[in-house]
């Protein structure tokens, strides 16, 4: 693992738990509070029991956000769907490993647009499926919950999981491969992650966006929770 001292724990609020109402406002709170990526998850009602955030909500998004996005596919087919969210050079795209047959194909395809692909795991998804991938992509996402719905509670193996992709990472001299968590990402929760080995955490109901209105403070408040500092 690199450097403690020199990890920086990057932030990517995911945008389905916004306040639509607030959403410039919500944006604006994310530029001046040093936010990394704003998370994406967009779901089919296929591969997840639910349907979100589609495309033309994305290309507005960008007119209101210099942010870059972290595109979190759940959905089947998503080589299908990389194109229509025309990602960016250095964004994140993630498509999960269970979503299709050739990972490999659809990975090669985000990496050709610039972005970097990431490589989704569900909790139950063993971490041999990262082996032949690790060339393909900058990161793994990690689910710590089911996907599907915000405000779940953590499946408590994966912290183990997120400690052991680490590992295999760093045996691998694959220090550069980022690892995102995605669920039930509370203060608590965030502290075994970041000690596991996480990079990218997922902010969503159980770290900003469930206590009322003050997304400002909420950052603030668990930015100095899981570093010590305001
Ligand atoms: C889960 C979604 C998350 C979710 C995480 O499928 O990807 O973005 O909102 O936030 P919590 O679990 O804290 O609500
Ligand atoms: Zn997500």
């Amino acid at each position: 693992m690199k450097n403690d001292a020199l990890r920086r724990i990057q932030f990517a609020p995911s945008m389905m738990c916004a306040d639509i109402s607030r959403v410039t406002e919500t944006l604006d709170i994310f530029a001046r509070g040093g936010v990394e990526w704003l998370h994406i998850d967009v779901m089919d009602g296929a591969f997840v029991p639910n349907m979100q955030i589609g495309v033309d909500y994305v290309r507005q998004l960008r007119g209101l956000s210099d942010i870059p996005l972290d595109i979190h596919l759940m959905t089947y087919e998503p080589g299908d769907k990389v194109a229509w969210f025309d990602p960016r050079p250095g964004e994140y795209v993630s498509i999960h490993y269970e979503a299709t047959p050739h990972p490999q194909r659809v990975l090669a395809d985000i990496r050709s647009r610039g972005a970097r692909p990431m490589l989704a795991l569900n909790p139950a998804t063993p971490l041999d499926s990262v082996e032949y991938l690790m060339d393909d992509i900058d990161a793994v996402l990690i689910m710590t919950v089911n996907p599907g719905y915000a405000g779940q509670k953590l499946i408590p193996s994966t912290i183990g999981k997120i400690a052991e992709l680490r590992a295999r990472l760093d045996d691998r001299g694959r220090t550069d491969i980022a690892i995102e968590v995605d669920g039930n990402v509370n203060a608590l929760n965030a502290r075994d992650m970041i000690a596991a080995g996480a990079d990218i955490l997922v902010l969503g109901s159980s770290a900003i966006f469930g206590g009322g209105a003050d997304v400002g403070k909420a950052l603030t408040d668990f930015r100095a929770e899981i570093t010590g500092r305001g």
